[in-house]
């Protein structure tokens, strides 16, 4: 089986004790850290300070998912903030080639977000310019939500495009995943796993991160 990356997602931690939520979370491959501005999606979380915070708590790499309107605008900022990698949103992107781009010239690795029914068809052409796609599995804006299967059809035609490609682009899917739907998603062709309430609704997140790694690659 590819390796299974895990990327827990803070938004299921307690923000009054992020710097220990992050101490829990030491064998994940990196942290998922969900930037909400309340007008991409119907919910407002954290910004560029808290994400230089999060950076000085945690060695881990960054990986941020942005859900906000204009990207083009704030995404860099993220970069210099410490992401190791930063997602925007097909949805909202004016102009996500040159984006991209600005992304990767600043140090970072770019990806870009497809929601459940945005078809993956127009975006094929630019997959050259991605380090990573992220297929979102439920409607962004809250975690704790159900596992979209509808999206199964879609992740598989993203990995024979990748694989098409030579296989150099990460495929990631965030929302729903848990013990009982990563297999599916891995089926289908995702390597790296979002997952916030199934690891840190667990009473040991680093245990719940080991069965969610031994599920994916069974
Ligand atoms: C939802 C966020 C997800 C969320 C996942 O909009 O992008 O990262 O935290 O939470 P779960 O794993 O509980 O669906
Ligand atoms: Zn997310």
């Amino acid at each position: 089986s590819p390796t299974v990356h895990l990327h827990p997602s803070i938004l299921s931690a307690d923000f009054a004790r992020l710097a220990d939520e992050l101490a829990r979370i030491g064998t994940a491959d990196a942290v998922h850290v969900d930037v909400m501005d309340g007008h991409f999606v119907p919910n407002l979380t954290l910004g560029l300070p808290v994400v230089e915070a999060i950076g000085k708590a945690t060695d881990l790499p960054l990986d941020l998912h942005l859900m906000i309107e204009d990207p083009d605008r704030w995404a860099p900022d993220y970069v210099d903030a410490g992401a190791a990698s930063v997602t925007f949103h097909a949805e909202a992107a004016k102009a996500p080639v040159r984006l991209a781009r600005e992304l990767r010239a600043r140090g970072a690795k770019a990806a870009m977000a497809l929601n459940p029914g945005t078809a993956l068809e127009p975006h094929l052409g630019m997959l050259g310019e991605l380090d990573m796609l992220l297929l979102m599995t439920v409607e962004p804006g809250f975690g704790g939500q159900p596992f979209l299967d509808l999206v199964l059809p879609k992740i598989r035609a993203a990995r024979k495009a990748v694989d098409d490609l030579g296989g150099q682009l990460a495929l990631q899917v965030d929302g729903g995943v848990n013990a009982d739907t990563i297999h599916r998603a891995a089926e289908a062709g995702a390597d790296v796993f979002v997952a916030g309430s199934a690891v840190y609704g667990a009473d040991d997140p680093d245990a719940a991160i080991r069965l969610l790694r031994e599920t994916a690659a069974h």
